[in-house]
């Protein structure tokens, strides 16, 4: 069966995020761009935190609902997160391992303190207002001003998101836990993407991973921010589409 990749978007978008690696990346495999619980046009019951074991279970289930064993895994910045928490729990039906802009260590007490706040605004003020304070900071000053469009993009995105969704989400993320303990046992190749311009997530995050994380490989693109896929979607597709071709080079069978 055709390869799948599953991608897991940050926060607080939705699987349309994914939109330009679903058209680009189809030849090379079945990609998969589910939204996660609240997200986008899922209507599933919101707890008042989402864990990031609840999204990675959500996404066991839909893997096992779509009848997909194995899986690439590539998730944004909170998708990462959850990619952690999946491969963590399900070793054994991940094959490969994508990491963007992410990182594994959890939120120090003025983070917490941070979401809690993120979570009140969402809730009283609305997503208009995350979105208008989240917008610039994931760009790189270089897509701000080269391409505009991807920045409205952007914020018509987060706005549209339900404030209970985005709420359940940043509390979700104020519990996680440091996965740093996990990455030396990671043993399906791993492939680490960030952006030179990534303000959230310094370069030096995904150097630890890559450090940390055995066999593993790191890209950065230049002139990119947070949203490298959809910032820099050719250099992105290009890397993914190699890793792909060098996982199906692991599995072909010697003559
Ligand atoms: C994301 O892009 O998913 C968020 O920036 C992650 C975070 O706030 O830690």
């Amino acid at each position: 069966m055709h390869r799948t990749l599953l991608c897991i978007h940050g926060f607080p978008h939705d699987g349309s995020f994914w939109r330009g690696q679903e058209e680009a990346l189809a030849g090379a495999a079945t990609v998969m761009a589910p939204d996660l619980r609240g997200f986008g046009h899922d209507r599933a019951p919101l707890p008042t935190a989402m864990s990031m074991e609840a999204y990675a279970t959500d996404l066991h289930d839909l893997l096992d609902a779509a009848g997909r064993e194995r899986v690439v895994l590539c998730g944004l910045s909170m998708g990462g997160y959850v990619a952690l928490s999946f491969i963590d729990q399900w070793p054994e039906r991940v094959e490969g391992l994508i990491l963007c802009n992410t990182r594994a260590t959890a939120d120090g007490p003025e983070g917490r303190t941070a979401r809690e706040q993120t979570a009140r605004d969402a809730e009283d003020k609305g997503a208009a207002v995350i979105a208008r304070a989240m917008a610039p900071k994931l760009l790189s000053e270089r897509t701000r001003m080269i391409h505009p469009e991807i920045c409205s993009r952007m914020e018509r995105m987060m706005a549209e998101q339900r404030p209970e969704a985005i709420a359940a989400a940043a509390r979700g993320m104020a519990e996680r836990p440091d996965r740093s303990e996990l990455l030396p046992r990671i043993e399906v190749p791993t492939l680490i993407i960030t952006g030179s311009d990534d303000a959230l997530m310094p370069l030096e995050t995904s150097e630890a991973l890559h450090r940390a994380i055995p066999g593993s490989r790191m890209m950065v693109i230049q002139g990119a921010g947070h949203l490298s896929p959809v910032e820099a979607p050719a250099l992105f597709n290009e890397a993914v589409e190699l890793f792909l071709d060098e996982l199906e080079d692991l599995h072909r069978p010697m003559r």
